[in-house]
């Protein structure tokens, strides 16, 4: 069986969560599958193989279980980008539109030094929204967003090609 199939199996859809129409794709069944977690963590090593990264930076909140776990198995820092009024320090802030609502992220203003090559790490790419405001977070601190890498791709919602559109190697594990 495929990489992408076997995660597929392993991904619960949970109808109108949160809202009605959203066909809402849990990953929760996948990570506490002890083969599921550790094949979606190598996947998306695998998937950067050919490229060199300092920091993995993980969206909340899953993309802190996934990137928080590739960066350890990978030998890197671990940058966290919250949801807005989470981090103690100086932030920069950036809103941006979701699927479902309207938020921000924040990251520490010194999370990430000027020409740092960041790989940008969550567990779904949807609209691409979210991602695009981390990647606006990691460029406006000067680092270098060398790949945006995600379990679950959506692709009739056009997040991976927005990313694409601005400048970032995509990966995604299964669509
Ligand atoms: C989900 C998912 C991504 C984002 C994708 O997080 O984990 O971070 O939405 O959507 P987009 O591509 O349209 O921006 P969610 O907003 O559910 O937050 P949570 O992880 O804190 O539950
Ligand atoms: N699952 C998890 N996060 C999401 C989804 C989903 O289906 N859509 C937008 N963000």
């Amino acid at each position: 069986m495929s990489l992408a199939n076997e995660l597929e199996g392993l991904i619960r859809t949970i109808p109108d969560y949160p809202k009605p129409g959203i066909m809402f794709r849990d990953v929760t069944t996948l990570l506490q599958n002890p083969t599921g977690i550790r094949k979606a963590v190598d996947g998306l090593a695998e998937a950067f193989s050919d490229i060199d990264y300092d920091l993995v930076a993980g969206i909340e909140a899953r993309g802190f279980i996934l990137g928080g776990a590739l960066a350890y198995a990978q030998n890197r820092g671990f940058v966290t980008i919250r949801k807005k009024g989470k981090l103690p320090h100086v932030t920069l802030s950036q809103q941006y539109a979701l699927e479902y609502g309207v938020d921000h992220v924040e990251i520490h203003a010194d999370a990430v030094k000027p020409g740092q090559r960041v790989l940008l790490i969550d567990d779904l790419i949807a609209t691409g929204g979210t991602a695009e405001a981390g990647m606006q977070l990691i460029r406006r601190l000067g680092g270098s967003v060398v790949g945006a890498g995600f379990v679950i791709d959506l692709p009739e919602l056009g997040g991976a090609r927005r990313l694409e559109g601005l400048g970032a190697r995509v990966e995604c594990l299964m669509r």
